[in-house]
């Protein structure tokens, strides 16, 4: 059993398809361990993505993942971390495989309707993050 962090980013929240995001999941045997919504602040967003501050697009992507609000969750189960990036698909939605979550909903490389922890290590901090333990079930 894995855990692993997803995001579904303001363009995905603002299109009204929370519920159709969190389908693919629970229909792929993720369940929904930890759910909420949240607005991000500037300070939370670039301590966030601090790995990629000093790539030309960070100013303009904590721009956008503060535009307006977010769900948060804790993604469970088998090899969750692989099996989250494969619903999701690629980072750019014109190279994401058909049927894929960011094939169907991603507005643009930048408003790509979902995040996912790249690896599990990474998947621990990022749930530390955003989650307390007493709000993982
Ligand atoms: P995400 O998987 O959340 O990780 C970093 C984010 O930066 C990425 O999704 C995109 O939303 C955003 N981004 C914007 N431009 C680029 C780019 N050229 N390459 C990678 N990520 C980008």
């Amino acid at each position: 059993m894995e855990r692993t962090l997803s995001i579904i980013k303001p363009d995905a929240v603002q299109k009204s398809v929370i519920g159709k995001i969190v389908d693919r999941f629970e229909s792929n045997g993720l369940r929904i361990a930890a759910m909420k919504k949240v607005k991000l602040s500037a300070e939370d967003a670039a301590n966030f993505y601090a790995v990629h501050k000093e790539r030309p697009f960070f100013k303009d992507l904590v721009e956008y993942m503060t535009s307006g609000p977010v769900v948060v969750m804790v993604l469970e189960g088998e090899n969750a971390v692989a099996k989250n990036r494969e619903l999701m698909g690629a980072t750019d939605p014109k190279e994401a495989e058909p049927g894929t979550i960011r094939a169907d909903f991603a507005e643009s490389i930048e408003a790509n309707a979902v995040h996912g922890s790249d690896s599990l290590e990474n998947a621990e901090k990022e749930i530390r993050f955003f989650f307390a333990e007493r709000e993982i079930l």
